[in-house]
């Protein structure tokens, strides 16, 4: 029998809080995680180094099969990301990246292409998955499934504010337009959409501190939700 390993997939839309909540639960737990967006924005800038158009699909899942990437986590659990062993990190956190991000992620054969990887990621101790299609694709027999959602005027307000402290500058009617617009490629796109699976828990966090929804999760998961070895 092969030994069952814990896992918790966290999805939502952008701002949604997913990427903070789960790096936060992943460090409670002791366990892996996996931000299976940071391989889409990885993807959408080695296509820009290689000059390759968005909507070749062909050689974009070329290069996601051949993607030499690492991500390399310290005794903290803070990760760095290289690329073809350049420190990538920053670079795939800007709006435009996550905008090509999403439409290289519309491809469905480049998201066959990434499969494996992801899945690569379940070992022990444990592992807390992050994206759009954890719960629903990627990994649908998962212990627990969280589905994150807050207001559009909550998210496009995080967001802002996440990019003013990294000192990018931004333009809030700006942004908003652009994460409804990614919202609606994500949620309308034929494969592997951004929705709740049918048995996942839906949180808004809407006016909810991020301590409130880790502490909701963890409850969760103490309430025998996570399916024990
Ligand atoms: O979570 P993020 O902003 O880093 O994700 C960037 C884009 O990648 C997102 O707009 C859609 C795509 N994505 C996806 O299609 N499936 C995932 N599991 C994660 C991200």
């Amino acid at each position: 029998m092969t030994e069952h390993i814990p896992l918790v997939t966290i999805d939502g839309p952008s701002g949604s809080g997913k990427g903070t909540i789960s790096s936060i639960l992943a460090k409670q737990l002791g366990c892996n995680i996996l931000d299976s967006g940071a391989l889409y924005r990885i993807l959408a800038l080695a296509a820009q180094i290689h000059v390759i158009p968005l909507d070749n699909e062909e050689a974009l899942v070329t290069l996601a099969a051949h993607l030499d990437v690492q991500f390399i986590s310290d005794d903290r659990l803070n990760t760095r990301i290289l690329l073809e062993g350049d420190d990538v990190s920053d670079a795939i956190r800007t709006e435009e990246c996550g905008n090509q991000a999403s439409v290289v992620a519309a491809l469905p054969h480049v998201r066959v292409a990434l499969l494996a990887r992801q899945r690569a990621f379940l070992e022990p101790p444990g592992l807390v998955a992050d994206g759009r299609d954890m719960g629903t694709v990627v990994f649908p027999d998962a212990d627990i499934k969280i589905f994150l959602t807050a207001s559009p005027e909550e998210r496009a307000k995080r967001r802002y504010k996440q990019l003013i402290e990294k000192g990018i500058s931004v333009n809030l009617a700006t942004l908003s337009r652009e994460i409804a617009e990614r919202d609606e490629r994500d949620a309308s796109r034929p494969v592997a959409p951004l929705k709740p699976a049918p048995d996942a828990v839906v949180l808004d966090t809407t006016g909810v501190t991020i301590d409130q929804v880790v502490n909701q999760i963890i409850s969760l998961l103490n309430q025998g939700k996570l399916r024990a070895n």
